[in-house]
């Protein structure tokens, strides 16, 4: 049997060292994670927090790579340790997402990013107490599983470029910590549900590239710790622009083709945080505001396929690189 022999052979690498231990079920847990995957290269006959041979590997050669798993050997006196920490980044594993990974109880962090996994998010994982999930670019389809809202401690979920499908489901906003959700570039459908509205420790929201309907919500005002701002691609009817004057540390600020009328807010002109806009492909009329002025240090202005009028303000003539206006107003304007 291989099992006893490698555990055997755990047990005297850490008793020869003096070392903490990782408790043999968890170290059974990680053998049944890998073969989920698909990794091949985790050593079972070296400590998996011994951060030697395959545990821990840095290649900057390779961009994005990273295998690093880690332990917190702080337990019970130093004695005993766990493992916190699993991120795999861009290794070819062609696996499935391991639902698994409820038996490693004290995981806090799980980076996939940039690989091939199948399979969906599994429910089960809103038993756990993570902090950190990614599975970004990978080929994770179904549906975001509402259990995931069960995880109190949740601060940063990325499933970016995947083929999820469905809702987002409304028992996100019972998300007590989140500070990050990442959707983007997914096949998601069906309307941002109220209840996101109580997400007031949120930062930065990308939901762009996906098939939601609806407008743009107004609750979004309510958000008022949010960085960063991506929202394309509503399909729903039109509206008028979000109330954003509240919002005081935007940086990103990218309403893409929204079906926004009306005219362009002046208070943005006052967000001096603000490093990009995109407001393209709405159908936003009358004048830029002339305190958009104070604009001028922002990186980027794409106010693409609109309907403004009025003199363009001669700081922005000045700055062609960084604004892209190109069809944004129509008939006789300058
Ligand atoms: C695993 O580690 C052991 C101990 O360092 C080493 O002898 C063995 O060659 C390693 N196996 C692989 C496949 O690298
Ligand atoms: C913790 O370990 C240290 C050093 O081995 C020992 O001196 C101390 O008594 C231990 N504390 C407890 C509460 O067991
Ligand atoms: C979550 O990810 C961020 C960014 O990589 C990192 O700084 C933080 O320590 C992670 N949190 C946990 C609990 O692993
Ligand atoms: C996931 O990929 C593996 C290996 O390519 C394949 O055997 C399995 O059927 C796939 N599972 C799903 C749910 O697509
Ligand atoms: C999520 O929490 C609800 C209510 O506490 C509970 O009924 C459900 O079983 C939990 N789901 C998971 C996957 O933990
Ligand atoms: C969430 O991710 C951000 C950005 O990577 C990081 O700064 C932050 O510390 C993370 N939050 C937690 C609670 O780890
Ligand atoms: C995405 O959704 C659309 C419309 O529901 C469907 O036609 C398309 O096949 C889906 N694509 C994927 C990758 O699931
Ligand atoms: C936004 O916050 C205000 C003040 O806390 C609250 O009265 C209002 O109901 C919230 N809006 C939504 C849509 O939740
Ligand atoms: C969209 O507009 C149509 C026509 O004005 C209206 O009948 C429908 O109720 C609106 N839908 C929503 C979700 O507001």
């Amino acid at each position: 049997m291989f099992f006893p022999r490698f555990l055997g052979l755990i047990c005297l690498l850490g008793f020869a060292s003096g070392a903490a231990l990782l408790p043999p079920d968890e170290v059974i847990s990680l053998q049944v994670v890998a073969k989920s995957l698909g990794k091949t290269d985790w050593n079972f006959s070296v400590d998996p927090c011994s951060g030697l041979s395959g545990w821990v590997i840095l290649n900057p050669a390779i961009k994005e790579f990273e295998n690093t798993l880690t332990c917190d050997c702080t337990f019970d006196n130093n004695t005993v340790c766990h493992v916190i920490s699993i991120i795999l980044k861009a290794q070819n594993l062609q696996g499935t997402v391991p639902r698994e990974l409820v038996r490693l109880p004290f995981l806090k962090e799980i980076d996939l990013t940039r690989n091939y996994l199948n399979g969906t998010i599994p429910p089960e994982w809103g038993s756990m107490n993570l902090v950190n999930i990614s599975l970004l670019g990978n080929r994770v389809t179904g549906p975001i599983p509402k259990a995931l809202a069960n995880i109190s401690t949740l601060a940063n979920l990325t499933i970016e470029y995947n083929q999820l499908t469905g809702p987002i489901p409304p028992e996100f906003g019972d998300l007590p910590q989140l500070e990050r959700l990442l959707v983007t570039s997914n096949n998601l459908t069906g309307e941002l549900p109220a209840n996101l509205a109580k997400l007031t420790t949120l930062r930065d929201f990308r939901i762009s590239d996906n098939s939601f309907s609806g407008s743009i919500p107004n609750f979004i005002q309510n958000w008022t710790n949010i960085e960063k701002l991506r929202i394309s691609d509503l399909s729903g009817n039109v509206s008028t622009f979000p109330d954003l004057s509240n919002i005081k540390k935007l940086k990103t600020l990218i309403l893409r083709s929204c079906n926004i009328i009306g005219e362009l807010p002046s208070y943005l002109g006052g967000m001096k945080t603000l490093k990009v806009l995109d407001l393209s492909f709405n159908k936003l009329s009358g004048p830029i505001p002339d305190t958009y002025i104070d604009l001028a240090n922002t990186d980027y202005i794409y106010l693409t396929g609109n309907s403004l009028s009025g003199p363009l303000p001669e700081w922005m003539m000045k700055d062609g690189d960084r604004m892209n206006l190109f069809a944004s107003s129509k008939g006789n304007t300058s």
